[in-house]
């Protein structure tokens, strides 16, 4: 079977091709434009979406050496996410699919980042057994997820505020830094050290987290620091960047390591894109060594938006007979 997959649930355009469980084509185009705006400005994206989304499926189908007419399916993301992005990937996949006489899978955006670590490049590429928990970080979200099957998710902890690629973009904002922040903090940090300045990690009760009182004592932080040397931020970027993003894994990790605890899996999983964040790919990593579980990190084109992972969802979809009508409509705050 062929699937054609397209992700439009925030500013990254992408169409993807499967056959048969392996990706074909992974076409992104990221949106630029809301650089100049701090952040993704939703009426921007829509018609970003609009302009780019005929040439993205075009060149995922030319990539992938596949005609239209050789498809079996049409996935897309339903949600959660921008409603005006969600509603152009939807009404073309349901125009599509219309077209071309095929079934529609609609796919929840959260559930396929999990299961982006199901997408093996290499026969021998080692993929997470049920259960595993996954902690999936990304500027909408923050999960605890514990996968008891391929569509077997269950919320264990999240964010009761701001997700954590937030607050990294956040922080990266009041730095002056432009939008998304994340990967420049993460590029800055790794020439920091993550000690100069002891931010306080915010706790919360069970698995949950808090991720928007760190942005505020970072604010009261560089604003004492520049009343008293303007040139502060620049002289100390680094160090600042590393103290930043070694909090936010701290309680990142905190909480993972206490959810292990509590489920006795010891299988982990990171997904989303913060799971491209380096701190955080190698102190999982060393984690992991220390207690003896098994880590997943996924290859970086897997971790930002991407409809690759939206393809393997599909797939998944595709074998389970989980089709939707015609009527279907994207759900801006889908739940997993
Ligand atoms: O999963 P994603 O592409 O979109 C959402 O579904 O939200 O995640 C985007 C988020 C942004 O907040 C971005 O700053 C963050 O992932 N991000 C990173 C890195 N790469 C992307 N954050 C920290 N370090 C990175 N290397
Ligand atoms: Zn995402």
């Amino acid at each position: 079977m062929t699937l054609l997959a397209i992700e439009s649930s925030c500013d990254e355009t992408s169409a993807s091709v499967l056959t048969d469980g392996h990706i074909r084509s992974n076409i992104i185009a990221a949106q630029l434009i809301h650089e100049r705006y701090g952040g993704v400005v939703p009426e921007l994206a829509s018609r970003a979406h609009q302009q780019h989304i005929v040439l993205v499926v075009e060149q995922a189908l030319a990539e992938a050496k596949v005609a239209k007419t050789d498809l079996s399916a049409i996935a897309f993301t339903r949600g959660p996410g921008l409603l005006g992005s969600l509603l152009v990937g939807a009404s073309f996949a349901k125009a599509f699919a219309l077209g071309l006489n095929i079934p529609l899978i609609e796919v929840n955006h959260m559930q396929a980042h999990v299961l982006a670590h199901f997408i093996k490049d290499t026969p021998e590429q080692n993929v997470p057994e049920f259960p595993f928990l996954c902690l999936t970080v990304s500027g909408g979200h923050t999960q605890l997820v514990r996968v008891d099957g391929p569509l077997d998710m269950h919320v264990i902890g999240q964010t009761q505020d701001d997700a954590v690629g937030e607050a990294f973009d956040k922080s990266a904002k009041l730095l002056g830094l432009p939008y998304p922040g994340g990967p420049l903090i993460d590029k800055y940090a790794k020439l920091g050290n993550p000690m100069a300045y002891p931010f306080p990690l915010t706790d919360m009760p069970d698995l949950d987290f808090s991720f928007s009182g760190i942005k505020t004592a970072i604010m009261y932080f560089l604003r004492d620091n520049t009343r008293r040397n303007s040139t502060f931020v620049a002289d100390n970027l680094n160090d600042i960047c590393a103290s930043i993003q070694h909090t936010l894994i701290q309680m990142l990790l905190k909480k993972l390591t206490k959810a292990v605890r509590e489920t006795g899996i010891r299988q982990i999983a990171i997904a989303g894109g913060v799971s491209a964040n380096s701190g955080l790919r190698n102190s999982l990593l060393a984690l992991g060594a220390e207690h003896g579980w098994q880590v997943f990190i996924p290859k970086f084109e897997y971790c930002t938006d991407n409809a690759a992972m939206i393809a393997m969802a599909g797939y998944v979809k595709f074998q389970q007979n989980e089709f939707v009508g015609q009527d279907v409509s994207p759900l801006p705050r889908m739940e997993l």
